[in-house]
């Protein structure tokens, strides 16, 4: 795919090394969403949850990046599967609810019924067919580890492709800690200063700051401090819509800080303010060689 102008001339900036004037479409076009939605927002990894949130067999949850859906859903304790959310008839979601438990997913278009699994389990659909590995919702690569789940959202196929390791920092275990609060945050801002805002503010995820930073792909990151972690899932929608989740993790023996929810709000309230006449925000050099790097692979495989 061919890159909008507006970040190929971003790109030339870059590359020049003197000042940097995006262009406000850069932040508004629905072009520019599209190509990030291609080229960079399903990058591996994604930290999409603490496993507690797949406690028991048939829990499953949604993940939405864009216009793209995934649905994360245990089978059993050794299999879960990471499927696109999208019905094999005609691209109906099959999962509409943020999370539930089930033996089935169903999709309300026309009625199609899968098994947990991502089985389509209709059996008079043709029954002639002997391979039935295309009537299974695409799998995306999937790991449990240290406490996370993530997905790579980069590739779907009828077997899920082989998961790659997770090129991270280290980070403490959490597979024993326990989820305190999840929280969806909705703003009417692009995504890139939501993300810099949220990456620049450890404060904001973890009351008090953080001791180590993890970053997984461009849209998680984690942050740790003595027993406590907040797991920061940015959700890009539209070019002017961006919401984030806000999981708070604690281990055992350790108490998470008050929930500050106002305080929050108040600083996305005063920041929104500032964007309405700046949509590029306090975006930096540095935010833009990262984003550009991040693209720039994709103009030369053109
Ligand atoms: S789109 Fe799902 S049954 Fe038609």
């Amino acid at each position: 795919m061919e890159l909008p102008e507006q970040i190929t001339a971003l790109g030339a900036q870059v590359e020049a090394g003197g000042a940097i004037t995006p262009d406000p479409e850069l932040f508004e076009t629905y072009e520019v969403f599209a190509a990030e939605l291609t080229n960079l927002f399903v990058k591996p990894w994604l930290a999409a949850d603490h496993t507690s949130r797949l406690s028991a067999d048939g829990d499953y949850f949604r993940v939405d990046i864009g216009g793209r859906s995934v649905v994360i859903a245990r089978e059993a304790e050794d299999k879960v599967h990471a499927m696109r959310n999208a019905c094999l008839h005609a691209g109906y979601r099959v999962c509409e609810e943020e999370e539930g438990r089930s033996d089935h997913l169903f999709c309300r278009y026309h009625g199609w019924d899968y098994a947990i699994d991502g089985r389509l389990t209709d059996p008079e659909l043709r029954p002639e067919e002997k391979d039935r590995s295309r009537f299974r919702l695409p799998r995306y690569a999937m790991r449990m580890w240290k406490g996370l789940i993530f997905i790579d959202p980069s590739v779907a196929a009828p077997n899920a492709p082989e998961a790659q390791p997770i090129d991270a920092g280290d980070f403490p275990d959490l597979a024993d800690a326990a989820v305190v609060s999840r929280k969806r945050y909705q703003t009417t801002w692009n995504w890139k200063p939501l993300r810099h805002l949220l990456w620049a503010s450890d404060e904001l995820a973890l009351p008090g700051g953080s001791e180590t930073q993890t970053e997984f792909g461009p849209l998680s990151r984690l942050v740790t401090r003595n027993g406590e972690a907040a797991l920061v899932r940015l959700i890009p929608r539209y070019a002017g819509h961006s919401d984030f989740e806000l999981v708070r993790i604690a281990r055992p023996g350790h108490t998470a800080a008050a929930d500050d929810d106002r305080r929050i709000e108040e600083v996305l309230r005063a920041e929104g303010e500032k964007l309405e006449g700046a949509p590029a925000g306090n975006l930096d050099r540095a935010f833009y060689e990262w984003y550009w790097a991040a693209l720039k692979p994709a103009v030369a495989a053109v």
